[in-house]
């Protein structure tokens, strides 16, 4: 379980969820982790839980200032990452809605977190490879941006089909300077984002009834292409979508 031997790697929303069990496992694979998130408590007690070899860092990814003031204190001492993971996102349950009826707060709010943030956190990693000489970064799409999910998902859905097309146009950018860019697809997870689905017990089975391996996503489902996309095995491995997602996507 060293395949990250010797990395750093920073990874956006890893107080919780997704991006916490993909930190944890990073760390567990040698890699130097960088828990980066909003939320201070929970970016400090999951560094915390990994020890030594993580850290903390507050960042809105939606703040630009944020993300370059993160970046260069890491850059600064030492922790300018090989791997970033722009994971954070948000899904804004009750208020994203079919399209003739969503407000225009619901829809920036929604695209100022996913795909601004996403995009703002993209910059500053390409910007901080270009002088470390490279590295890999990983997207965390969303099956809402290949397929209709929900006739309430359109910011969500838009802003995920964003981040697709970012990583695709990135990765083809800096493909020559040794930057990899790519997308994992998680399916349905059940996590903190989606307590709206996971406590309505018809929501719930009628979404798992769209995964043809029959169950919710866990956390840790994704973890593998993550350290996969991460490592050197990947090395060739560029501007291409991985949806693990028990199908969800077929
Ligand atoms: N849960 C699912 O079903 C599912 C499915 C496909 C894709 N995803 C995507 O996976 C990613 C992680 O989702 P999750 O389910 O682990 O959600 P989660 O709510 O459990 O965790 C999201 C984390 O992102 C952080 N965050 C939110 N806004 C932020 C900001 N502006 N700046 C920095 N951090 C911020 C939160 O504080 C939280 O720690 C998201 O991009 C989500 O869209 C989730």
């Amino acid at each position: 379980m060293t395949r990250l031997e010797g990395k750093t790697a920073l990874v956006t929303g890893s107080g919780t969820g997704i991006g916490r069990a993909v930190a944890e496992r990073f760390a567990r694979e040698g890699a130097r982790v960088i828990i980066a998130d909003r939320d201070a408590a929970a970016a400090s007690e999951t560094a915390d839980a990994i020890g030594p070899s993580a850290r903390a860092a507050v960042m809105d990814i939606s703040d630009e200032a944020s993300v370059e003031a993160a970046f260069g204190l890491l850059g600064a001492e030492g922790w300018a990452p090989d791997v970033v993971v722009a994971n954070a996102g948000v899904q804004l349950f009750g208020q994203d809605a079919a399209a003739a009826d969503l407000d225009l707060d619901v829809w920036k709010r929604t695209i100022d977190i996913n795909l601004t943030g996403t995009f703002l956190t993209v910059k500053h990693a390409v910007r901080s490879m270009l002088v470390s000489g490279g590295g890999s970064i990983i997207l965390t799409g969303s099956p809402t941006g290949i397929n209709g999910e929900g006739r309430d998902f359109t910011a969500y859905s838009a802003s995920k089909a964003g981040i697709h097309g970012l990583g695709r146009t990135v990765a083809a950018a800096y493909a020559d300077r040794g930057i990899r860019v790519n997308t994992v697809v998680p399916a349905y997870t059940e996590t903190s984002l989606v307590t709206t689905i996971t406590s309505d017990p018809e929501a719930r089975a009628a979404i798992i009834g769209r995964i043809p391996m029959g169950r919710a996503g866990a956390p840790g489902d994704v973890e593998g292409i993550m350290v996969f996309l991460a490592s050197d095995d990947a090395a060739f491995a560029t501007g291409a979508l991985f949806a693990v997602d028990g199908g969800m996507t077929i």
